[in-house]
């Protein structure tokens, strides 16, 4: 049995390697999860997932993947065709939403338009009856920990985008939920006060240690983010990873070709048992098992060769169709030998090169990496 196979196996009992190889309890166990809104397509094919305590983790697919439809039924807005969802060992299908003690942002982080800030944010408080002095308290704390002390009076059409999000977030936040729920949070924002709000939640995450599940289309912010994302296909989930894995060893040629740029060649496993690519001949890599692969190379991975010992290397010729300047770095776009080619290299390392060109790309050969076709 592989690591791989071994980590399957007691993510299906719920269980996970802690840090001295004793086996700990998901905090949040997500099995088999269905959901079929027509009762005839799946919009949640049997997702599951175990999701440990303070972990803080990103759901990442495109649009119309099913992360919404997961969270909500997290949440208890949508009940599941089929499978379970245990928090600290509880089924919770039978809770109602507001006994689940868990805090959502909504897609469309709607605020209650004629109540002031203060009375949004209090508003869960007042729904599980806490004394008046109490929520009052508790709503300017919750205001002052994303930085709105001083709008506690302001209706939602007084304030920004941005405020109206921070809004949204104490709200989750105030009744100290078990589990935060942020769907695409800061999706309408701008660039610097999106970064701004990540940091801002990073912050919070830190200080208060609540179980995170943050909904993204954005795969950076997934990536710098979070402790683990689960990449979303088609009401699936593909890989469920720390982020560097989902970079650098994709589970699947989709969530290869979705998170970051790639270049994919395919493999082959020749008579003699070699591996073989297409345009390249014959590859010295370690073989996993099976006969065809989807080899993954990352673009920034390849470089301009410009003589030397081959040694590790592959090296092909490549004639550039198109030059993408980033400023920091250069696209080059091109091919050769029957492959289409895309390799990033440093803007200072491309001065002399130019569309037409004819140049040799070298990689490190143990930078390609093998999934199973
Ligand atoms: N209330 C609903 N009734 C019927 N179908 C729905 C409903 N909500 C979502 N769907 C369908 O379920 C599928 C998954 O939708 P979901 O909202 O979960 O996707 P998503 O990954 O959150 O997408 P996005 O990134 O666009 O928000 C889609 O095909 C969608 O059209
Ligand atoms: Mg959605």
């Amino acid at each position: 049995m592989t690591a791989l196979d071994s980590r399957a196996n007691s993510a299906a009992r719920g269980m996970l390697a802690g840090e001295n190889g004793t086996m700990t309890k998901a905090y949040l166990e997500i099995r088999d999860l269905v959901k079929s809104y027509d009762g005839w397509q799946k919009a949640v094919r049997g997702i599951s997932l175990d999701i440990q305590k303070g972990e803080f983790v990103s759901f990442l697919g495109p649009s119309g993947s099913g992360k919404t439809t997961t969270l909500m039924m997290v949440a208890g807005f949508e009940k599941p065709t089929a499978g379970s969802i245990r928090l600290g060992g509880r089924e919770i299908a039978p809770v109602p939403p507001h006994q689940r003690n868990i805090g959502m942002v909504f897609q469309n982080y709607a605020l209650f338009p004629h109540m002031t800030a203060a009375e949004n944010v209090g508003f869960p408080l007042r729904m599980r009856k806490r004394p008046a002095a109490e929520i009052a308290k508790r709503a300017r704390d919750a205001l002052a920990m994303v930085g709105l002390a001083d709008f506690a009076g302001r209706q939602p059409r007084e304030l920004s985008g941005g405020q109206q999000q921070r809004v949204a977030l104490a709200r989750a936040l105030v009744f100290e939920p078990d589990v935060l729920l942020l769907d695409e949070p800061l999706g309408a924002l701008d660039k610097n006060l999106r970064e701004h709000m990540q940091v801002e939640i990073k912050r919070i995450h830190r200080e208060l240690g609540i179980t995170t599940i943050y909904v993204t289309h954005d795969q950076t912010e997934a990536m710098t983010m979070s402790d683990r994302i689960a990449v979303f296909s088609q009401g699936a989930v593909e890989q469920f990873a720390p982020p560097l894995d989902v970079y650098l060893r994709p589970a699947t040629r989709f969530v290869g070709g979705f998170v970051g740029d790639s270049n994919f060649l395919d493999v082959t496993r020749g008579t003699d048992g070699g591996l073989t690519a297409a345009g390249l001949g014959a590859l010295d890599l370690p073989a996993p098992e099976g006969d065809r692969f989807h080899g993954l190379i990352r673009p920034e991975a390849i470089g301009v060769w410009r003589g030397g010992e081959a040694g590790e290397h592959c090296i092909v010729s490549f004639t550039v169709e198109a030059l993408v300047n980033y400023g920091d770095s250069v696209l080059l776009i091109g091919g050769g030998h029957g492959l289409s080619l895309r390799a990033r290299i440093p803007f200072v390392q491309a001065t002399d090169i130019h569309e037409g060109n004819t140049l040799q790309l070298a990689w490190r050969r143990r930078d390609m990496h093998l999934i199973p076709a």
